[in-house]
């Protein structure tokens, strides 16, 4: 069962592995680690700013962000972010197909995770796993070109600029990802 804006397609997969991390559905244990990632000044910088953690408190069920689309990242049993995939809504700036909905990718890493390629060995394995689901279609990226650490994950990870935007009073870099089509 798909939920407006999710991707199309079988949900959830089986979890998958990769050489550091799992990646795999939410569960009742992750809760704090969801509650700090939205909580945190230094993840929401260029993303619209932290929650108040006590609404989050609040407002955050008991096993947060169980929808299709969402992977947990798991790094020895504990959460450390979040990537996720989504139907990239008509009416917002930025498209690659004339009848939008692209598959977007998003990523949310707990500060103390950065800066060991966690972020970028996670999204690659989101990106292999989509070009099986999804066959054949692009996969697109937008976000703040101030947001430096984004610019570069987007770099490494082989999306290409497909265009630039003022969204939410900042300019926005807006990206695409093919998967290789075996040629012949
Ligand atoms: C965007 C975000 C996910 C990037 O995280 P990140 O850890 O910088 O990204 P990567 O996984 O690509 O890691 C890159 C760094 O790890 C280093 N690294 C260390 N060990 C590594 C390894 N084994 N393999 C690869 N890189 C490694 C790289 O050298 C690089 O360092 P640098 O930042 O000094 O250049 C993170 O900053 C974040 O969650 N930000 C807040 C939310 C946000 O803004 N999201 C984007 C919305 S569009």
């Amino acid at each position: 069962m798909t939920e407006p804006g999710a991707v199309a397609c079988a949900w959830p997969p089986a979890p998958i592995r990769t050489e550091r991390l799992v990646l795999r559905e939410p569960e009742a244990r992750d809760r704090a680690a969801f509650i700090e990632l939205f909580a945190s000044p230094e993840v929401g910088t260029y993303i619209g700013g932290p929650r108040p953690r006590d609404e989050l408190e609040r407002a955050v069920p008991e096993v947060p962000g169980r929808r299709p689309g969402l992977f947990v990242i798991d790094l020895d049993g504990a959460m450390i972010g979040m990537v996720t995939l989504d139907r990239r809504e008509a009416e917002r700036p930025g498209h690659v197909r004339p009848d939008a909905g692209e598959a977007e990718l998003g990523y949310m890493f707990l500060p103390e995770a950065w800066g060991y390629g966690y972020a970028a060995e996670a999204c690659a394995a989101v990106l292999g796993w989509c070009a099986d689901a999804l066959p054949g279609e692009p996969v697109v990226l937008c976000t703040r070109t101030a947001n430096d650490r984004a610019m570069r994950l987007a770099a490494k990870l082989g999306f290409t600029e497909a265009g630039r935007f003022e969204e939410y009073g900042a300019e926005q870099w807006f990206g695409v990802w093919s998967p290789v089509t075996p040629s012949g």
